[in-house]
């Protein structure tokens, strides 16, 4: 039972701001991409990662995977992504063996995950679930809305029960042939999906969600910059 996870890496940061691709950047002076690297294949049932680059830096990515010091037991490819999160994972899937049965879909942008997070959502798959999603209860209430104009007041349409929402997390566990089958069958639509799970669940197939990880929180915007490199402090204290 191999299991492979494919980490989309493509995306520019543009709401971390001006600078390189988002997963290039440096955290505590290890690109990012490196540390979410690192995550995946401190499971010992992670056989293969495959890195999805940006679209012109696979020779760069290359590189970087050379310089740092990884795991011996595992592969590493890398492929060039596309221009929306949807289609890198989706060139990330058609590079994977034949005899890969189970996929992780992890963000880069996701550089801390623990270990232990990795594991229950891979054993979640070998136990048969065909989708598996990490995810946290909301701290805040959501609210929805009619957008508007930016700035200007938006009409609230209603307030779900908070109690009843998850903040869905990476890395995502699949049975490869269902998550192929979602790729194949959902068409890019404007910025695309964002998660893969939601593909799964449009297909008709059923969807679990697994306990998520405060580490595992997502590096978006400058301020997340801050609370992973405090993070790495604590880790190395
Ligand atoms: N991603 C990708 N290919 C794209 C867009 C996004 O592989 N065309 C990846 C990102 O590199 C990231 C993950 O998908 O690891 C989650 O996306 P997000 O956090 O939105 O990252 P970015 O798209 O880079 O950031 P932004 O939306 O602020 O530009
Ligand atoms: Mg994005």
């Amino acid at each position: 039972y191999r299991t492979a996870a494919v980490i989309p890496a493509a995306g520019r940061g543009v709401r971390l701001g001006p600078g390189a691709p988002k997963a290039l950047r440096a955290l505590s002076g290890t690109p990012m991409l490196i540390h979410a690297v690192r995550a995946m294949a401190a499971s010992r049932s992670v056989s293969l990662v495959v890195v999805v680059a940006p679209a012109d830096g696979a020779p760069e990515v290359k590189n970087l995977l050379d310089e740092h010091a990884l795991p011996e037991r595992t592969d590493y490819l890398v492929v060039p992504g596309g221009d929306t999160r949807q289609e890198s994972v989706g060139l990330g899937l058609a590079a994977l063996p034949e005899d890969i049965s189970a996929v992780l879909v992890h963000d880069a942008a996701r550089p801390l995950v623990p270990v232990d997070t990795v594991d229950a959502v891979i054993e979640a798959v070998r136990d048969g679930a065909p989708a598996v999603v990490p995810a946290l209860p909301l701290a805040d209430t959501v609210k929805e809305v009619e957008p508007g104009a930016p700035g200007d007041p938006e009409p609230v349409l209603g307030t779900p029960v908070r109690a009843r929402l998850r903040a869905v997390q990476t890395p995502q566990g699949f049975d490869r042939d269902t998550l192929v089958r979602a790729h194949e069958s959902v068409a890019v639509d404007g910025d695309g999906a964002t998660d893969d799970a939601g593909m799964v669940e449009q297909l008709g197939a059923p969807v679990v969600v697994v306990p998520g990880h405060e580490e595992a929180f997502k590096v978006t915007r400058p301020l997340d910059l801050v609370l992973a490199e405090a993070v790495l402090a604590r880790r190395r204290a």
